[in-house]
């Protein structure tokens, strides 16, 4: 963390929860969230997108999408505008999440397409980039979450990358239980931010928030935030259960020195 970016932390539901469960869930995390100095957003499946914006209507917490459309309009069967996402009260998208790039193929030239066109539309976003474990061990993961940022950031003018919000997340550490380790993790943001200087100016990628994901908890989310590049997580399986992302948002602010009696 560092005092001049403000944490986030995102819940990606994937594919969970019915609408009702949806609304139970952000209306629990709402009666615990205290951390006003957090920005938080929650990405819910699309057809519940609509209802979960109405239960957070006059909160601090946000909504956004799990993907979004390159294209405006028109025949493409099973996909949704940017336009269609802001019309339903949903303000984020994620891109380039593995499920998609790995599960089901999507290259790096469509996130860059997608960045794009949903940031020219209004929407803000969230970038997946992250290396797989045998491209890690070729230690090639620094050329690979390169590669996914040059192929998205192709043609994002220097005014948007503010509306941007890049997650690292390593493909090996997504639902399995292992978390890159606290010194990786800030390895590779740094390395994120660097980039981001090269791209752009070392003073704008200062500002751009850089998420940890892949098998955050309540346990080791602290020790993860307290790198200076580590900007807060994008939380999958421990985000459905509202106690637990509670206490991931809350492990963004550093513990006080509790005073002495
Ligand atoms: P996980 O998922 O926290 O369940 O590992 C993270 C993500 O896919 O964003």
């Amino acid at each position: 963390m560092h005092a001049m970016r403000r944490p986030f932390v995102g819940g990606n539901w994937k594919m969970n929860t019915t609408r009702a469960e949806g609304v139970a869930l952000v209306r629990a995390i709402v009666s615990a969230q205290r951390m006003p100095g957090c920005e938080v957003v929650v990405f819910p499946p699309f057809p519940s997108l609509h209802a979960i914006a109405e239960a957070l209507e006059g909160t601090s917490i946000g909504v956004g999408a799990q993907d979004v459309s390159a294209q405006r309009a028109g025949a493409f069967t099973g996909q949704v505008s940017a336009e269609m996402l802001l019309d339903s009260g949903t303000k984020w998208a994620i891109i380039g999440h593995s499920e998609r790039r790995h599960g089901l193929g999507e290259s790096d030239e469509l996130c860059g397409k997608k960045l794009n066109r949903a940031l020219e539309a209004g929407l803000r976003m969230v970038l997946c980039v992250g290396e797989t474990w045998e491209e890690r061990s070729a230690g090639r993961a620094h050329d690979v979450t390169h590669r996914q940022l040059a192929a998205a950031f192709v043609q994002v003018g220097f005014e948007r990358l503010a509306s941007v919000v890049v997650a690292y997340e390593p493909v090996w550490a997504i639902g399995t239980g292992k978390t890159a380790s606290a010194q990786d993790a800030q390895e590779a943001h740094r390395s994120i931010r660097k980039w981001l200087g090269s791209r752009y100016d070392s003073r704008s990628a200062e500002g751009v928030r850089i998420l940890y994901g892949g098998s955050v908890n309540a346990s080791n989310a602290a020790t993860l935030f307290s790198e200076p590049d580590v900007d807060g997580g994008l939380i999958g399986g421990a985000s459905l259960k509202a106690a637990e992302f509670v206490s991931i948002i809350a492990a963004t602010q550093p513990a006080r020195p509790s005073p002495k009696s």
